[in-house]
């Protein structure tokens, strides 16, 4: 069990650097936090209308997860592995440099499937884009993806364990939604790009 906590705090340590939060402020655009939806995430970082921003934003989110789950795997094994995606994703939904208000965990997860089982980390993306691109609703396509990622973690890994951690990161995930879920009820989220406060 001793493992198992050094990899919680590698996890919440590596998930907490607010990257959407840091490339904006470098950038001089201002706090993300006051931007649109006022999330630090890819999706918030689109809305100031720089792609490449919000690109890195995805990537840095997504690998620091990775990171922190390829080095708890390689020194303590796979339950450790998995401890550290849930410390990344508490770290990154709660940092603590941020009075513990952070992002909702898309990229992050991103990161963590793919470094915990890459075929779902992949289906992740493939549903993501699916959603994404015929609907044009960042959060329904995070929430379509992150509702199946368990299904697809029992059919291709059939662990129990694993699947319970994705289950679980999917719980995390809706409950940072939930004020985009009560839009998508009113039929008041913003498209992908659009600028209006949401
Ligand atoms: O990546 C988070 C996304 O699903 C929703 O972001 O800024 O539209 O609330 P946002």
């Amino acid at each position: 069990i001793l493992p198992l906590i050094p990899a919680l705090v590698l996890g919440y340590l590596c998930g907490s650097v607010p990257f959407g939060l840091i490339l904006t402020g470098a950038a001089g655009l201002g706090d993300i936090r006051s931007i649109g939806s006022g999330n630090i995430g890819a999706t918030n970082v689109l809305r100031t209308g720089n792609k490449t921003l919000a690109a890195a934003t995805l990537v840095l989110d997504a690998l620091k997860a990775a990171v922190a789950i390829l080095v708890a795997r390689y020194f303590w094994g796979d339950d450790a592995a998995m401890l550290a995606a849930v410390g990344a994703f508490f770290g990154h939904c709660f940092p603590v440099w941020l009075g513990f208000k952070g992002g909702k965990g898309v990229a992050v997860m991103i990161g963590s499937l793919l470094s915990l089982s890459w075929p779902v980390g992949l289906i992740f993306c493939a549903v993501w884009l699916l959603i994404g691109f015929t609907r044009k609703i960042s959060s329904l396509a995070a929430l379509t993806a992150a509702a199946t990622a368990p299904i697809f973690t029992y059919v291709f890994n059939a662990n129990i364990w694993l699947t319970f951690t994705v289950a679980a990161l999917a719980l995390l995930l809706f409950y940072q939604h939930r004020e985009n879920i009560s839009r998508l009820i009113k039929g008041t989220e913003p498209t992908i790009g659009g600028k209006k406060a949401a």
